[in-house]
């Protein structure tokens, strides 16, 4: 096991100061970052050699864990014999044909057509434009905006950021893209439906799209579960009413499921489990469980088949260079066999079970504690100053940032924190013990912070 001396973590830690411009950057944020050194399954181990259990999959994506040297080989055979060519016109490569046949047999049935990006911001940004591209084919021009959620997360491009519907992604960036808008609670709302876990209803969006005119409206972009926003999963009947919301305003469903895509939900994907079908479907993060970067965004047969019967003068002038890049091509079939031999999918749902029951079993009547929620092996709860009048900790508390690093540096657990939100989403190779170590480090550092 490398660990490293002080002196030398010092001055990476100098150095990173100096010069790294880190994701969602706060320079206080990094005056002293862990160094992660290694890591094997769900263990990460830093520079000084503690271990920590990896509680998020590291961004939501390490699915099949660290430190499998499988993935690794595969990316130095292909790299061997061909890393890269370009997949523009006239050209292709044996991965990338076959990493879209699997991904294909294990989405929606009525998904046609892959393409390759390199992320999940690229995915959604991707969307929006083949959404865009397809209502002009069908010379409806006009329909050009996009709906999406508040407290939605979609990715850190301009439009992408425009997509996400939490202001502090827009502060200081705008303006922001036109045409992007996101839903509110309408004034009159009048429906017996039951609420998502962070209060809105299907019936939100079709207000959207009244509000702005369906004929405007290209598409509408949903997490299945909210993720960076905090864990906020939907009400049961959520997908199939918006499903029939969309259909009958002529308005394309796009499935952001860079997170619940490839089994975290308990399901290869989220939508699977209400069967409902989207129009697009964005994913990135698991599909290569992070070994090496890549996404796609995935169009029904009626734009794919759009797309392969185009006008002589239009093209779809969207690229990458990376697009459909054989090493992470191959990276990702290797990846989706070890979720296979493994039973990753039916072990999430497993896993996320013992999870929920966990958490609900100890913090379920905490006077600190409420919304415990969760699909699969993705749990959140908010910590409130009272759980029985619902009345929140001032944001100055910064109880959830406490309780975050209480179970890091007590319970050697790391995981994110969203304002008052906890969320745990851990790799989905997680057992029975690991999770456990998960519910005493949360369960602790709840007592310690916010009292018994
Ligand atoms: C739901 C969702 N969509 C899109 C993205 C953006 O993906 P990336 O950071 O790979 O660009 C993320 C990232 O966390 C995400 O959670």
């Amino acid at each position: 096991m490398t660990t490293m001396d002080e002196r030398t973590i010092a001055e990476l830690i100098r150095a990173d100061r100096a010069h790294f411009i880190h994701p969602q950057y706060y320079a206080p944020d990094h005056e002293n970052p862990i160094v992660f050194d290694h890591g094997e399954g769900v263990w990460l181990t830093d520079a000084r050699g503690r271990r920590y259990i990896d509680g998020l999959a590291s961004l939501w994506n390490v699915a099949v864990g660290h430190g499998r040297g499988e993935l690794a080989d595969a990316a130095a055979a292909q790299m061997r014999k061909l890393a890269f060519t370009s997949a523009y016109t006239g050209f292709t490569n044996v991965p990338a044909i076959e990493l879209a046949q699997k991904v294909l047999e294990l989405t929606y049935d009525n998904m046609a057509g892959v393409f390759y990006t390199n992320s999940g911001s690229e995915s959604n940004e991707g969307a929006l434009k083949v959404a865009r591209f397809y209502w002009n084919l069908q010379g409806r021009p006009d329909k050009v905006k996009l709906i999406a959620r508040e407290r939605s997360y979609h990715g850190g491009t301009l439009a992408t950021s425009s997509m996400t519907g939490m202001a502090p992604f827009w502060k200081y960036f705008g303006p922001m893209v036109p045409e992007i808008v996101h839903t509110r609670k309408p004034d009159n709302l009048e429906c017996d439906c039951e609420p998502n876990t962070d209060g809105e209803c299907a019936h939100w969006m079709e207000a959207a799209i009244e509000r702005e005119g369906a004929n405007t409206v290209a598409a509408v972009i949903c997490e299945p579960v909210k993720g960076a926003g905090g864990v906020f999963p939907p009400s049961d009947d959520y997908f199939r009413t918006l499903r029939e919301i969309c259909d009958r305003h002529d308005v394309l469903m796009i499935a952001d499921e860079v997170i619940t895509g490839f089994g975290r939900t308990g399901h290869w994907f989220a939508l699977q489990r209400w069967d409902v079908q989207p129009d697009i479907l964005s994913i990135a993060k698991a599909i290569t469980s992070a070994y090496v970067p890549m996404g796609a965004f995935i169009v029904s047969r009626p734009i794919m088949d759009a797309l392969q019967d185009l006008p002589p003068d239009a093209r779809f002038m969207h690229a990458y260079t990376n697009s459909g890049h054989p090493a992470a091509a191959a990276v990702g079939l290797r990846n989706l066999q070890i979720f296979e031999d493994e039973n990753l999918v039916a072990n999430a749902a497993a896993m996320g079970d013992r999870l929920m029951d966990g958490l609900r079993s100890r913090l379920g009547g905490h006077a600190h504690v409420t919304n415990i929620r969760g699909l699969g092996l993705m749990a959140g709860f908010t910590l409130v100053r009272d759980a029985e009048r619902g009345t929140p900790y001032e944001p100055s508390e910064a109880t959830g940032g406490k309780v975050a690093r209480h179970m890091r540096e007590e319970g050697g657990v790391i995981t994110r924190f969203v304002g008052d939100h906890i969320v745990m989403a851990p790799p989905l190779v997680v057992n029975g013990d690991e999770i456990d170590i998960m519910l005493g480090a949360v369960d602790s550092a709840v007592r310690a912070v916010a009292g018994e």
